[in-house]
Formats: structure tokens, sequence, C-alpha cells
């Protein structure tokens, strides 16, 4: 399993709120695999619910504030940045589902999290970072 990184000045994409938000990303993967891959008590699962949810929620309203700043700014690769965003929600929906029928696969979605957020911050939100410092 990939293991998360800590926040490095680096991964800074040149916006306060986005940052704050990436950081806030960054340690809820941190906190996954204690939540997710302990034991299987009620207080271990209801947390790893808590923690689905918030990857959830939170992420959706990152997703719609960065996208709009982007918007502002002309990113030209907005519809992929975009798309890249639905998908992480669509996969998200899937461990969801399967977590809501019991079916939960913690490694492969501790994996799936702190892979993607990773990447996406240090790779795809990297990308724009030169449009917020100096916006076209
Ligand atoms: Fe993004
Ligand atoms: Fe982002």
């Amino acid at each position: 399993m990939q293991t998360p990184k800590a926040w490095h000045a680096n991964y800074s994409v040149g916006h306060p709120l986005l940052d704050q938000q990436h950081r806030h990303f960054l340690t809820l993967c941190e906190n996954a695999p204690a939540c997710l891959l302990a034991d299987h008590s009620q207080a271990q699962e209801d947390s790893a619910h808590v923690l689905l949810n918030e990857l959830a929620e939170y992420a959706r309203n990152h997703f719609r504030e960065e996208e709009a700043i982007l918007r502002d700014v002309g990113f030209p690769q907005l519809d992929a940045h975009v798309a890249e965003h639905n998908r992480y929600e669509e996969r998200l929906a899937d461990h969801l589902l399967a977590a809501i029928r019991g079916e939960i696969d913690p490694r492969a979605l501790c994996h799936f999290v702190t892979s993607w957020w990773v990447e996406h911050i240090t790779t795809s939100d990297a990308a724009y970072r030169d449009y917020l410092i100096q916006p076209r």
C-alpha cells in the first residue's frame, strides 16, 4: 500500500483555501488505515462510515469550489479535471454502496483514497498552480 505523504510546502497550489482543504484530505488519508483496517467492532465500523461520508461530502464541496475557481481563471484543462473529480466520486460511491451492503473491502478502499489524493494533489492539481498565481 502506498504510504500517504505528509503535507509539504511543494504541494501548495498557490491558493490558501484550496491548500487548507488539501491538507485536510491528506490528514484524512493518514487516518484511513487505522480507521478501516483495525478490528471489526461496532465503534470501528461507525468510525469507518464517518470517514467514508467525510471523504464523500467534503470532496464534493472541495471539487465544486476548486472547479469554480479554475473556471474563473480560464484553466484550459478544466473539462479533463472535472472528469477526474467525477471518477473519484463514482469510485467512492461504489465503495460506499459496498459498505452499506456489509461488503466493504478496507484494504482496497485505503489504497484507493490514499493513492488518489496524493496523486491528484501532486499532479493534476499542481498543473493549475501557475494559472492561480498568474491568471490569464
Ligand atoms: Fe482537483
Ligand atoms: Fe483539489
